[in-house]
């Protein structure tokens, strides 16, 4: 495995047509759809880096801003942002261009963290990453804060926590758009 490489090593971009068949009955493309060629670009990006198969284990940040329409070029950009010891997070800026009038709306921009898996299916290094400008020393940063924030989050719905909140559920609750019914 090769000890650390730069971000530009792994890039990846797939651009691809909204055909018919990926529309709602709202005549947009359907979120999975959208979801579907982001794990794609996802897996390639972060299997050119690790130099084997990866998994998908979390997918953050995914809301649609705007709707893509039937006929629209949608280009999905990705790198990786951050790296662990097995795990990687790549950053997928999402794009829909009309071809017609030339404009290109920014759609989305989510963050997939994989998993690299060795020959016995368990999770192996990842080389190192190198940031060559401010922009990567930013996104690396960010990835790691938020990596932090979710283990506080995680830490802080804690299944003791939540137990002890349902006991006071009708003052905790008053305000909510819910009735507590518990049938015995
Ligand atoms: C991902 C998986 C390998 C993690 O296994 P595990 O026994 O928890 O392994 P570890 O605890 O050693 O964690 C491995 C890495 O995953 C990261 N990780 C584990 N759970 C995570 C989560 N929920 N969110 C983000 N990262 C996570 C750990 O932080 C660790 O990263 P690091 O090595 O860079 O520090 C395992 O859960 C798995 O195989 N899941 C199925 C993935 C899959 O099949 N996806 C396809 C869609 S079904």
């Amino acid at each position: 495995m090769t000890s650390a490489k730069p971000v530009r090593s792994s890039q990846t971009t797939i651009t691809e047509l909204m055909i018919p068949a990926y529309a709602n009955f709202g005549g947009k493309i359907h979120g999975g759809i959208l979801l579907s060629l982001m794990d794609k670009v996802a897996y390639a990006t972060a299997s050119k880096h690790a130099e084997t198969y990866c998994v998908t284990v979390s997918v953050d940040q995914v809301e649609f801003l705007q709707p893509v329409e039937v006929g629209e070029l949608v280009s999905m950009m990705a790198s990786v942002n951050y790296v662990g010891k097995t795990s990687l997070v790549v950053g997928i800026r999402v794009e829909s261009q009309n071809v017609k009038t030339g404009i290109t709306k920014h759609t989305n921009s989510s963050y997939f963290t994989m998993v690299a898996k060795g020959e016995d299916d368990k999770p192996t290094m990842v080389p190192k990453l190198i940031l060559e400008n401010e922009e990567e020393v930013k996104r690396f940063i960010e990835s790691m804060r938020m990596k932090e924030i979710k283990k506080a989050v995680k830490d802080q719905m804690d299944d003791s926590k939540s137990k002890m909140e349902v006991e006071n559920a009708r003052t905790l609750l008053k305000d909510q758009r819910c009735e507590i019914k518990i049938r015995l």
